[in-house]
Formats: structure tokens, C-alpha cells, sequence
């Protein structure tokens, strides 16, 4: 995978953005500016520009559109840097679909940066919401690992097979679920091997994350809480036959590996349960630095890590523990603030890219 960092951004009736060109620097690019004004925006575009799609739920074209625009047509323009070579990306979005152009010729192809978004509801999220605790896993493990991918997505169709065939007259279809109850045993098995292996690479990374940018005295680990921890496949298909009985009364798969959860222990206790906000936000944020650090290794290069106002519940002193994380860190990082405190310590940072956003524009 090769190294890619945006330098320069452009979009035409993209939201509130006026069409300005917007330089990055390698390194720390802070996103500054008023509640409202369009800092979210600039990430989101890039984002879209990537991945053609974006991290707000239920937004495509319609949303995207500028209100004000004369046409119903969204440009995008860009320079990436791909290891010291310069990558033009463009695209055009209206509402017949998009075409793309990698320097100048139409292509399929996405620009290949990975990027990484953190915002603030997603610490609030982990915390409290168990499915999105099992996506956060699914989606990360896959980004990692194409066979984890691979095995979920057989997994997921075979599962609303089941439940399909559950659903009906179940009784007519014992072969089909016997065979099916073989196949998910299978994907279960290796895809628990694989997340044990995600999470016993995370978990030192994240625990040392954590020491260095949080707090020294406290200690941060992550556990996989499944049934079939240590179950051969076969073991994974006699439990399922074991609760055939109870599927077939209540219509669904009630226990699978799609249930398993993970727990982040602070300190030995549930974080879940017990820790503060702050705790909270920091425990979610250590895992996602170790993430990055994973994705490193395993392909050489780092993603583009686009951090949305995190500054919420985090003191002065872990602001600028934060702020001196990134600083080290050698991946671009784009963050934005509406906090005129945390701004002041962004404004702070030597060398850092300032991006002012005032209205849609760049000033
Ligand atoms: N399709 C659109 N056309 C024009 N303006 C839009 C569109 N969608 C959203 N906006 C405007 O974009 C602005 C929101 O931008 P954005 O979310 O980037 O703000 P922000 O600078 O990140 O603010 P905050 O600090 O509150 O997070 C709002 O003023 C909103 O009205
Ligand atoms: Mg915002």
C-alpha cells in the first residue's frame, strides 16, 4: 500500500463550501473556526472524495449539494501526495451518479488513501452501545484483514439464511439448517481466531497508548466476551444444535458469534460501568491511535487521520499530552476545534498547517 497525503482540495457546491483551494501540510493541519462555518465539511468532502460515500449516516448527493448552487452538480478537484509523486483526483457528482479521473483519464478506481475518522459521539457510542461496539471491531479487523472480510460477509449471508428459514416452517428445512449450522461453525471458528489475534495485537499498543497520552497510573486492557472462547469448530456446532430447539421456537439464531462483545477493562473494572466521560473518550481514543499503529505494520504506511472537535471532556493537561502525540506522530492528521481554548492551544503547535474556515470560505 503506498503512502498518500491530500495537498490540495477543492470543491464546487460541495454544502456551504465556496470553491477555494485548500493546501494540507504533511504533517498537523488544524481546521479552524466557528460553530457552523464549515470545518466538518472540509473533512467530510475529503472523505467523499476518498471513500464515495460519507461518515454522516443516511447523506449522498441530495445532502451534499450547496443550497445555493446554480447547478446540481458537485466538482471535486485534488492533489494527493503518493510518495513524493504528485496524484491529480477529480470527480464530478450530480444526480445521474459520479465519474472520477486519476490525472486526467476516467477511472474506477477510488485514490486509495485510507482514512480514519474519529468524532465525538463515537467514544459516547462505544461506550454505551454494544452493535457499535461489534461494527467498530468488524469494520476495523476487516480494514486489516481482506480474509476477515471475506469469511464476515459469508458469515452475515449465511446468518440471514438461517433466520430466513427460522422464520418459516422451520421443520421443513432441518437439512438445510444442519448444513448451514456446519458452515457458520466453520466461519465462526476462524473469524474468533481472528478477532483474538486483532485484539492480542490492539490491546499493548492501546494499553501503552494510553500510559503515554492519558494517564500513567491507570491501565487499560481489552477482553473478547464470547461463549465459544476456546471451542473447536465442532464444539461451535454442538452448541448450536444444542439451542436448535430454541431457535426454532422463537424464529431466530439466538446465539452466534454476532453476539460476542468486547470489553475494555479499566483498570481491571467494565469501563462501560465504571469510568468517567473523559475516561471514556481517552479508553476510545487510545484504541483508535493503536489502530493506526497496527495498520502501520501490517501495511507499511499510515491512513489520513481526520479527528472531528474531540476536545470535549478531556482536561487542559490531556489537550496538550494529545496535541504532543500528534506532534510525534508521523501520519497527516487534519483536526478540527470550535473551542476557542483548545484553538488556542491548536494555534500553538509549531509548524502546524492553520486552516481558518469563515461562512464556506478559507481565509
Ligand atoms: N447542502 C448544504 N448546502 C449549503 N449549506 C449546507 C449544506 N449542508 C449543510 N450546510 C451548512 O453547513 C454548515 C455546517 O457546517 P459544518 O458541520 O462543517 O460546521 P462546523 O464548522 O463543523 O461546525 P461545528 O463547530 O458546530 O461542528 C451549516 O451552516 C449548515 O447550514
Ligand atoms: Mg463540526
Amino acid at each position: 500500500m503506498q503512502n498518500i497525503k491530500i495537498s490540495k482540495l477543492q470543491v464546487t457546491n460541495f454544502r456551504n463550501l465556496e470553491p477555494d483551494i485548500i493546501t494540507f501540510s504533511p504533517n498537523i493541519n488544524c481546521i479552524l473556526g466557528e460553530n457552523g462555518n464549515g470545518k466538518t465539511n472540509i473533512l467530510e468532502a475529503l472523505f467523499v472524495l476518498s471513500n464515495r460515500k460519507s461518515f454522516r449516516k443516511n447523506t449522498s448527493f441530495p445532502q451534499f449539494l450547496g443550497i445555493d448552487g446554480d447547478k446540481p452538480e458537485i466538482l471535486f478537484t485534488s492533489i494527493f501526495d503518493c510518495e513524493g509523486d504528485q496524484l491529480s483526483y477529480s470527480g464530478k457528482m450530480d444526480p445521474n451518479g459520479s465519474t472520477w479521473f486519476m490525472d486526467g483519464k476516467a477511472t474506477r478506481k477510488k485514490v486509495g488513501a485510507e482514512l480514519v475518522f474519529i468524532n465525538p459521539f463515537d467514544a459516547y457510542s462505544f461506550s454505551n452501545i454494544p452493535s457499535f461496539r461489534r461494527k467498530w471491531f468488524d469494520d476495523h479487523i476487516s480494514m486489516c484483514n481482506r480474509e476477515y472480510k471475506k469469511v464476515l460477509n459469508r458469515y452475515n449471508s449465511s446468518l440471514r439464511f438461517r433466520n430466513t428459514l427460522l422464520s418459516k416452517k422451520p421443520t421443513d428445512f432441518m437439512k438445510q439448517l444442519n448444513v448451514i449450522d456446519k458452515q457458520m461453525s466453520e466461519y465462526s471458528f476462524d473469524m474468533l481466531n481472528m478477532r483474538i489475534d486483532f485484539v492480542n495485537n490492539l490491546a499493548p499498543i492501546s494499553e501503552e497508548i494510553y500510559k503515554d497520552i492519558f494517564s500513567e497510573e491507570h491501565q487499560l486492557k481489552i477482553n473478547i466476551d464470547s461463549r465459544f472462547l476456546g471451542f473447536s469448530q465442532q464444539q461451535i456446532f454442538d452448541y448450536m444444535q444444542s439451542r436448535l430447539e430454541k431457535d426454532l421456537v422463537v424464529g431466530h439464531t439466538t446465539y452466534q458469534i454476532h453476539k460476542d462483545d468486547y470489553v475494555l477493562l479499566f483498570d481491571g473494572l467494565n469501563a462501560y460501568e465504571f469510568c468517567s466521560l473523559g475516561q471514556q473518550k481517552m479508553s476510545y481514543l487510545s484504541l483508535l491511535f493503536a489502530y493506526i499503529e497496527l495498520f502501520r505494520y501490517k501495511f507499511n504506511t499510515y491512513p489520513i487521520v481526520l479527528i472531528d472537535d474531540v476536545s470535549g471532556e478531556l482536561d487542559r493537561v490531556r489537550w496538550s499530552r494529545l496535541i504532543n502525540f500528534l506532534e510525534t506522530s508521523k501520519f497527516q492528521v487534519l483536526i478540527t476545534t470550535a473551542n476557542e481554548k483548545f484553538k488556542e492551544e491548536l494555534e500553538r503547535i509549531d509548524g502546524a498547517n492553520k486552516i481558518y474556515v469563515d461562512n464556506g470560505s478559507i481565509i
